[in-house]
C-alpha cells in the first residue's frame, strides 16, 4: 500500500544551524507514529516543512504518493495536513470559537456580517463531541494554557484532515484530558487518519504509537515498530548513550530553618487558605490536577496576583509583597508555566534572556566588562543546561520549545534567589535534560536554597520532593512527607471535590 506520506532525503538549515539532514520519514494511513529526539533534534521542523511553514532547501515530500510542495499552511490545510503547533498560536483577544475558525468563519445571509450563533454552534459541536467543558464564548486570554492547548486541538479537529500532526499536544494537559485526547486519537485512527505524534513523555509512546520514528541532532536514527521495542531502547537511541537511572532522593538529613512561610492566604477562588512553610534546603512537591490552584499560589506569594488576605513571613519577618519586584528584592524566584506570556523575551537574544531578571549585577560593570561578564555568564548555562543554539545572541525565538524553556531555567539560576518556584519546570524538556535539571534542582537544594516545585507528573514529584503539599480547587487538601507518598495517596487527596463540599 502506498504510503499517506513519505519522506525523503530531506534536509534544512537555517543560518549557523543543520536542522535537517537527509531525514527520511515514513506516515501510514491509520497509523499512529511517534517522532522522538532530543530538544532540538530537528521534530518540529520536519513537521513545519510537512505542514507549509517552512519550505525545505532539498529532499522529496510525496503525498499519496504524488511529490508535493506547499508553499504556505493554507495549502496544506486544504490538501488534508493539519497540525497542532507546539507553541500555542491563538489569538488571545479573540474567544474559543473565533479563534477555531479563524479566517472561515460562517457568514449572515448578507455575507457581511459574522453569524456568530453559528460559529458557536459548530465549535460547541466539536467540544462537545471531545467531551471538553469549555463555553465557545470565552475569550482565550482568559484561559488556562491546559485548556487553551484543547482549543488548539478542538482548532485542528475542525478541519478533517487525513494527516494530524500533534507537536507535544499533552505538555499541559492533566491525565484526564490525557486520555480523553487519546481516545480521540484512536477515534480518528480507526477513521484512517495518520497522526504524527511528538511527546517527551515516554509513557505516552507504548499508550498510543504503532511506530516510532527518531531523530538525532537533524539526523534519521531508525523507525521500529513499538511494540517490538522498550522505552529504554528509545531513549538510547535519542541521546546515543544509556542514561544512569538517578536513584530517589533521599533529601537532607536535618530541616533548615524555615525560609518561607504563608499563613492563611486568599486570592482569588483558586488560593483559599492557603498555608505552608518552606524550609532552606528543602524541595516542596505541590501536586493536584490542573486547575488546582497551584500555580495561582506561586503567583500571590510572587506578588503577581492581588492577595485578599493572609500574611507572607520570609525568614521569620513578615514581607508585604505586592508586586513582583517586592518578591525579588526579598529573594524570592518565580519560574512560569507559561514561559510564552511571562518568562521570555523572545525577540531578544539568549545572553540578554539570560541575564535579564539580574542586570542590576551587570550594570554596575564598565561596559567592556559588562559585556564579557555576560558572555561569560551567558556561555556557562548554556554548558550547565545543554542549550542548543548557534550563539549566545540567537534570538530566543528562534531555538527550540524545549531549549527555550531551559532559558527560563537559566535566568532564574542566575538571579540566585533563596527562595525559588519552579512551576512545570520540565515541561517539554527531553528526558536527558530532565535529569540534568533533576541534578541541579538537587544541588540548588544541597546548597540551602528553598525550593518549591510544581509539577502535574507524579513521578517527577515523587522521585524529587522532600514534602508534598496537594491542592485540590483552591485548597490544601493534605500534606505528605517523601516516605509516606504514592501515587494513590496524592490522587485520592487531588480529587477530594466531594468531601470538601459534604465537609
Ligand atoms: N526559524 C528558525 N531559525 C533558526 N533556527 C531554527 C529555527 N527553527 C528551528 N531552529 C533550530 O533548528 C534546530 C531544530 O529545532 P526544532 O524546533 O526542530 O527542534 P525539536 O526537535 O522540535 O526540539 P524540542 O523538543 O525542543 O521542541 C534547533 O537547533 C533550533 O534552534
Ligand atoms: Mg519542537
Amino acid at each position: 500500500m502506498t504510503p499517506l506520506i513519505s519522506v525523503n532525503k530531506l534536509s534544512k538549515s537555517f543560518p549557523g544551524v543543520r536542522a535537517l539532514h537527509e531525514v527520511q520519514f515514513e506516515l501510514a494511513a491509520g497509523e499512529v507514529h511517534a517522532l522522538m529526539g532530543e530538544n532540538g533534534a530537528g521534530k518540529s521542523t520536519l513537521m513545519k516543512i510537512l505542514a507549509g511553514v517552512y519550505s525545505r532547501d532539498s529532499g522529496e515530500i510525496l503525498y499519496d504518493g504524488q511529490p508535493v510542495a506547499f508553499a504556505s499552511p493554507r495549502e496544506a490545510q486544504a490538501a488534508g495536513i493539519g497540525i497542532i503547533h507546539q507553541e500555542l498560536q491563538l489569538m488571545n483577544h479573540l474567544t474559543v470559537a473565533q479563534n477555531m475558525f479563524i479566517g472561515r468563519e460562517p457568514r449572515g445571509r448578507l455575507r457581511l456580517f459574522l453569524d456568530e450563533d453559528k460559529l458557536n454552534g459548530l465549535a460547541r459541536a466539536i467540544l462537545e463531541r471531545m467531551h471538553v467543558h469549555l463555553d465557545p464564548r470565552t475569550v482565550v486570554g482568559t484561559l488556562t494554557v491546559a485548556s487553551q492547548q484543547m482549543v488548539e486541538i478542538a482548532k485542528a479537529l475542525s478541519f478533517d484532515s487525513r494527516v494530524l500532526i500533534m507537536d507535544e499536544p499533552t505538555s499541559a494537559l492533566n491525565d484526564a484530558e490525557i486520555a480523553e485526547l487519546f481516545r480521540i486519537i484512536r477515534q480518528l485512527k480507526a477513521r484512517g487518519v495518520g497522526i504524527i505524534y511528538i511527546s517527551h513523555k515516554m509513557d505516552e509512546l507504548k499508550q498510543i504509537s504503532d511506530r516510532v520514528t527518531v531523530l538525532r541532532d537533524g539526523e534519521y536514527v531508525a523507525t521500529v515498530p513499538t511494540a517490538d521495542t522498550s522505552v529504554q531502547a528509545i531513549i538510547g537511541m535519542m541521546v546515543g548513550r544509556t542514561l544512569a537511572d538517578i536513584s530517589p532522593w533521599q533529601g537532607p538529613a536535618h530541616k533548615g530553618e524555615i525560609a518561607l512561610e504563608v499563613k492563611h492566604l486568599t486570592a482569588g477562588p483558586l488560593v483559599r487558605d492557603v498555608s505552608f512553610t518552606l524550609h532552606k534546603g528543602e524541595i516542596l512537591g505541590f501536586a493536584g490536577l490542573m486547575g488546582a490552584g497551584r500555580t495561582e499560589v506561586a503567583r500571590a506569594v510572587f506578588g503577581a496576583d492581588p492577595i485578599e488576605s493572609g500574611e507572607i513571613f520570609v525568614k521569620g519577618v513578615k514581607a508585604p509583597i505586592r508586586k513582583p519586584s517586592d518578591a525579588v528584592a526579598r529573594s524570592i524566584g518565580y519560574l512560569s508555566e507559561d514561559r510564552k506570556r511571562f518568562g521570555l523575551a523572545t525577540g531578544m537574544d539568549v545572553e540578554s534572556n539570560i541575564v535579564m531578571s539580574n542586570l542590576g549585577k551587570f550594570l554596575s560593570l564598565r561596559l567592556f566588562l559588562r559585556r564579557m561578564q555576560i558572555r561569560k555568564t551567558a556561555s556557562n548555562f548554556i554548558n550547565l543546561l545543554a542549550i542548543r543554539t548557534p550563539s549566545a545572541t540567537q534570538p530566543v525565538r528562534l531555538l527550540s520549545g524545549g531549549n527555550q524553556q531551559k532559558i527560563v531555567i537559566a535566568k532564574w539560576l542566575e538571579r540566585d534567589c533563596d527562595v525559588l518556584f519552579f512551576d512545570e519546570p520540565t515541561r517539554g524538556i527531553d528526558v536527558g535534560a530532565k535529569s540534568e535539571i533533576y541534578k541541579l534542582l538537587r544541588a540548588l537544594a544541597e546548597q540551602g536554597k528553598a525550593i518549591v516545585m510544581i509539577s502535574s507528573e507524579l513521578p517527577e514529584i515523587l522521585r524529587m520532593s522532600d514534602r508534598i503539599v496537594v491542592m485540590c480547587e483552591g485548597r490544601i487538601t493534605g500534606e505528605l512527607s517523601a516516605s509516606e507518598a504514592t501515587q494513590e495517596r496524592i490522587m485520592h487527596l487531588a480529587t477530594q471535590r466531594e468531601v470538601l463540599q459534604t465537609a
